[in-house]
């Protein structure tokens, strides 16, 4: 019997409709930028598997690096044990990381780091005998399912059943460069008006909500007004981190640093969930006390795994290597020459490219999980594509190592694409 068979007997799959959603794929091979389903054809990887194999599947440097690691050290607790894998991912990170960053927490995935630093916010002030309950968030971000994180994205799609159960949040909309002045007015009635702890958005291309770009110029002005009120600031980088905007982050665009970040996806290159919520000595040292319960009193039974640890150290030495900063240049002009030949399509109402990022607006209504958006993925999935078009937007974000000719495909493959919707 099939994999698709033997799984609709038994599983329960995220971010699915079971009564109307077609059988998935059964996958049994990936390598490079391409997974090979049961019935041995081959697909190209287009989203990075929700964009975290940048350096390609089977990365043979992080297998080895995990495999060295499993046989050496499998695991231990992280409360009250440190290891060297640990260590040494905690002084590479803070390496590439802005230098206002200074101590690394470790949790398992994307939500629960975005949960760690809510949480770090919230206790900071706590620990300063403040009662801060106020949370700041973009309209459309996206952080994650669990209750935290939930209550900073601003995504009702996801949210719905749970809305009567979120933290308190207040929204601003995304600055452009011809709304900075009304959004900052905005901000300073919201900061004014509740007791803020922290500002929660990702830096630059909100991913979720289709990436949809805003300015650093907009973004540093909001930064600036959020610490004028000692209000922490939480870039959730899950998204963006690790060379997505062309840079190792989408905050070494901005003049100003947040206090927080979350990191977690291509940390470890999708060869194992692992993820970082890391902080500076000011926000650390507000926990530092006699009183043990000023501590963060926070952790997952799988923090900092020395093998999840050991892939995201080669990770980290592939993303700084000339071979990967050479992939993601070339990736970032081959997505603005196809932009330039596809923008005045009469299906595309917009292009817009930063890094390794494309995302073509289509021309066309569709629900974000509509029977249309399911057709668009089928005729890519067709053509041995995976593109997943959120709503009518299409986005490519493809692994650093995507060959010219497969990025080629996908590129003719949307302009086919274009023709039959
Ligand atoms: C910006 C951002 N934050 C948080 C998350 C949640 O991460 P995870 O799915 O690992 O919980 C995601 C996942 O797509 C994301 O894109």
């Amino acid at each position: 019997m099939s994999l698709v068979h033997r799984d609709k007997k038994h599983l329960w799959h995220p971010l699915t409709q079971h009564k109307t959603a077609s059988p998935p794929l059964g996958i049994v091979k990936a390598e490079g930028a391409l997974l090979f389903d049961e019935e041995g054809r081959s697909y190209i990887d287009g989203i990075a598997s929700w964009y975290t194999c940048m350096f390609g599947h089977g990365n043979k440097k992080i297998m080895d690096a995990m495999t060295k690691q499993m046989k050496e050290l499998d695991f231990t607790m992280f409360s009250g044990f440190t290891h060297r894998p640990a260590v040494e991912l905690s002084e590479k990170l803070l390496e590439i990381l802005p230098e206002n960053q200074s101590k690394i927490f470790f949790n398992d995935n994307g939500s629960t780091a975005v949960e760690a630093a809510i949480k770090m916010a919230l206790q900071y002030y706590f620990n300063k005998g403040e009662k801060r309950d106020t949370l700041i968030a973009f309209e459309d971000g996206f952080h994650g399912d669990t209750f935290g994180a939930m209550s900073a994205s601003g995504l009702s799609s996801y949210n719905g059943p749970f809305e009567d159960f979120l933290l308190k949040v207040e929204r601003i909309p995304v600055p452009t460069d011809d709304t900075i002045e009304s959004v900052i007015s905005q901000l300073g009635g919201i900061l004014k008006n509740n007791a803020c702890a922290a500002f929660v958005f990702e830096p630059l291309v909100q991913g979720a909500a289709g990436m949809k770009f805003h300015s650093a110029e907009g973004l540093n002005a909001l930064i600036g007004c959020c610490h004028q009120h000692e209000v922490l600031c939480i870039a959730d980088e899950i998204m963006t981190g690790f060379g997505k905007t062309g840079r190792h982050f989408a905050c070494d665009y901005l003049t100003q640093k947040p206090d927080i970040f979350c990191l977690s996806k291509a940390l470890t290159a999708g060869m194992f969930p692992l993820s970082i919520t890391s902080t500076t000595e000011a926000v650390f040292n507000a926990f530092l006390s006699n009183q043990v319960t000023k501590g963060f009193f926070h952790a997952h039974t799988y923090s900092a795994h020395p093998i999840g640890c050991a892939a995201a150290i080669a990770a980290i030495d592939l993303l700084t290597s000339e071979e990967i900063g050479q992939g993601i240049r070339r990736i970032a002009s081959s997505h603005k020459m196809f932009q330039k030949r596809i923008e005045t399509h009469q299906k595309i109402k917009e292009v817009r490219t930063i890094g390794v990022i494309l995302a073509l607006d289509l021309d066309v209504e569709m629900d974000r999980y509509g029977s249309l958006r399911d057709e668009l993925y089928q005729l890519f999935l067709d053509r041995g594509v995976i593109l997943r078009p959120l709503g009518n937007t299409v986005y490519v974000l493809p692994p650093y190592v995507i060959q010219e000719q497969e990025l080629s495909f996908i590129y003719n493959s949307i302009e086919e694409v274009l023709e039959q919707i």
